[in-house]
């Protein structure tokens, strides 16, 4: 097995990289890549850590070399947000750099499962997919936003609010990620029920975990640790099912427009040796849940043709 991780000296990234150089199956390799010059130092502190996983890193204009040969490529390279910024303020930035990088990916290893951290993870998932579809080498199946820090946030929250063990708790989290387009499905947690309150304050509290942070962290940053945990996560569901484990269910933020009028959306997803096998159905949503997935339609699907439309507009 061999994972990439693009963006690798940033908060998320070293954090990242050091769940996986412990958690990675033995005789793996890690991959590490950044514009950055500090990566090859990155990697050779992880080095000396006492495993089976291998540790490489590369800095530079191109991760040609820290991608070959990888089954997963994470993508975390970009600015964060400051306090005062919503996720699309990333945008400008962010977008050319998961273009350019996405480039190189189609051309080096276009097999490879794509897993993008990278926010706007609303707009920027649509913006690989169209570079990977200009290139000729697009697999929807392979390509994910990863979402699982909703769900972490989601988990975490319900488990405080009723004196629970998270371990314990399911909570599906549906749509995008950012504001309003991140929808947890609080009616399918099983043997919990709440007051319409509670689902009012989590929902709320949920859907802007991530600004609690960036204010917290006062101008130093977003999520990196949760980030750099839930990443880890998601990338061992996709191990697992690269090993051909059987019922690896999993979120993710994927391509759904053959089945769906908004072309991407997080969902539960059943994930196999090729990746996407099937889209898994959303189950019963509350009224509540069902108004808001009305309401957020329209912000997902702008989100998503601001990508394509940066895409067209700059080739
Ligand atoms: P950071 O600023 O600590 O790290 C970003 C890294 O990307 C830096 O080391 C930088 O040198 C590198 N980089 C910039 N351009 C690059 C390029 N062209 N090629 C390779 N590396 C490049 O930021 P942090 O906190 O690690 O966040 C990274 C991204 O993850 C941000 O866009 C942030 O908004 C996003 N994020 C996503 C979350 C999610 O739930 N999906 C949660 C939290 C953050």
């Amino acid at each position: 097995m061999k994972v990439s991780v693009l963006g690798a000296a940033g908060g998320i990234g070293q954090a990242l990289a050091l769940l996986l150089k412990n958690n990675l199956p033995d005789y793996s390799t890690l991959s590490l890549y950044d514009i950055a010059s500090v990566t090859p130092g990155v990697a050779k502190d992880l080095s000396h850590i006492p495993n089976k996983v291998k540790v490489e890193g590369f800095c530079g204009e191109d991760p040609s070399d820290a991608i070959k040969d990888s089954n997963i490529i994470l993508i975390s390279a970009g600015v964060a947000r400051k306090p005062g910024m919503d996720r699309s303020d990333l945008f400008n930035i962010n977008a050319g750099i998961i273009k350019s990088l996405t480039e190189k990916i189609a051309i080096a290893n276009p097999n490879a499962f794509i897993g993008i951290i990278t926010n706007p993870v609303n707009t920027t998932v649509p913006i690989a997919a169209e570079v990977l579809k200009q290139k000729g080498v697009y697999d929807s199946r392979k390509l994910f936003g990863i979402t699982t820090l909703d769900v972490i946030r989601a988990e975490t929250f319900v488990s405080e609010l009723k004196g629970y063990n998270n371990k314990d708790i399911a909570v599906p989290v549906i749509g995008g990620h950012s504001g309003i387009t991140i929808l947890p499905l609080l009616s399918q947690v099983k043997d919990i029920t709440f007051t319409e309150e509670e689902v009012k304050n989590l929902t709320f509290r949920i859907q802007n975990a991530g600004t609690e942070v960036v204010e917290a962290k006062a101008g130093g940053g977003s999520a990196t640790l949760s980030m750099g945990y839930a990443a880890y996560r998601f990338t061992m569901s996709l191990i697992d099912a690269l090993n051909g484990k059987k019922e690896v269910i999993d979120y993710a933020y994927v391509d759904t427009s053959d089945s769906d009028n908004i072309p991407f959306f997080a969902r539960p997803v059943l994930l196999s040796v090729n990746g996407i096998e099937s889209h898994l159905p959303l189950g019963d949503l509350s009224p509540y849940e069902s108004d808001m997935l009305d309401n957020m339609k329209e912000t997902l699907n702008n989100d998503i043709d601001k990508g394509v439309s940066f895409i067209n507009s700059n080739t």
